[in-house]
């Protein structure tokens, strides 16, 4: 099982399962909640969204193994059909997190209107220790909650955030003792429920409309230094290292490519 499914009762659930992975994210995954949330946008039945992973983990982001499998990803790829469908999502999306959201796993909650988090949570976006680079406008997102140099200690240095310290830096809602996630995440969804849509509609659009168009533009240079960086040595010493349970050799990899660090091929 990788992604379980359902638009009940006005509300689309998406909940990622792939626990042996600890919810990581694959190609398949990413274009089964684009499908959802698409079908979800054209289907007026529906208030409102809910993402959520395991009750131990949220996702450890990008599958490392596609990464280094695909070094040139392709701008019209799942992840970013499902990352345009959830930014342009007309309808309140509200992320529910117990346990790590790594990558893309804190990245695509900033596109969430509302976020929940298990007080064990911890958010982290660790692209440079991956010799990778923000995705997905967080570059953009993260210093607009939290402010530039909050935004410069997490993601130059990819150091953990605590549900604590995420809930202070504008990217989380509210703590929920870890048991009551989910269930407080869907009430609130319910809310919308018995809320007029057009009125929730419109409101949404206007409270994201002062930074829409930075958001796209931010997307797309993102997605070119990160496709470059994708194909460097460095990423790859840094990605093949987690597969293979050690510390990543940087000084290694530069010797290797006499003090530059070219692209691979
Ligand atoms: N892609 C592919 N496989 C992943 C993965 C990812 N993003 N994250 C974890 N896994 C795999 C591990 O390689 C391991 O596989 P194995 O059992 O075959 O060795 C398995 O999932 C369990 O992971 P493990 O690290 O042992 O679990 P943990 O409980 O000790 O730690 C996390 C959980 C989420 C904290 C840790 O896995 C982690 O930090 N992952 C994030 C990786 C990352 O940097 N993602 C960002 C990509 S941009």
């Amino acid at each position: 099982m990788t992604i379980r499914a359902e638009i009940q009762d006005g509300i689309a659930r998406i909940e990622i399962a792939r626990p042996e992975r600890k919810n990581a994210i694959s190609g398949q995954m990413y274009g089964q909640m684009a499908d959802v949330l698409i079908a979800a946008a054209g289907d007026a039945s529906v208030r409102a969204v809910v993402l959520h992973g395991s009750d131990s983990v949220f996702s450890a982001g990008n599958d490392i193994q596609d990464f280094l499998q695909q070094p040139a990803p392709d701008g019209n790829s799942n992840t970013q059909r499902f990352m345009n469908a959830l930014a342009g999502q007309e309808r309140p999306v509200i992320g529910a997190v117990n346990g790590a959201a790594v990558g893309i796993g804190t990245t695509l909650l900033l596109h969430c209107d509302l976020v929940f988090a298990a007080d064990d949570a911890m958010f982290s976006m660790p692209f440079v220790n991956l010799g990778l680079c923000p995705e997905f406008a967080s570059s953009l997102l993260v210093p607009l909650s939290a402010g530039y140099h909050k935004a410069a200690e997490k993601l130059l240095l990819g150091d953990p955030i605590s549900a604590e310290e995420a809930v202070e830096m504008g990217l989380v809602n509210r703590q929920v003792p870890p048991r009551q996630v989910l269930e407080y995440a869907m009430h609130q969804a319910r809310r919308f429920c018995a809320l007029p849509p057009e009125a929730v509609r419109q409101t949404k659009r206007l409270l994201k409309a002062g930074w829409r168009a930075a958001v796209q533009q931010t997307m797309g240079t993102e997605f070119e230094a990160f496709a470059q960086l994708l194909r460097s040595p460095e990423s790859h010493e840094a990605l093949s290292a987690f597969l293979e349970r050690r510390k990543p050799d940087f000084a290694r990899v530069a010797s290797a490519a006499g003090g530059a660090a070219a692209p691979r091929e």
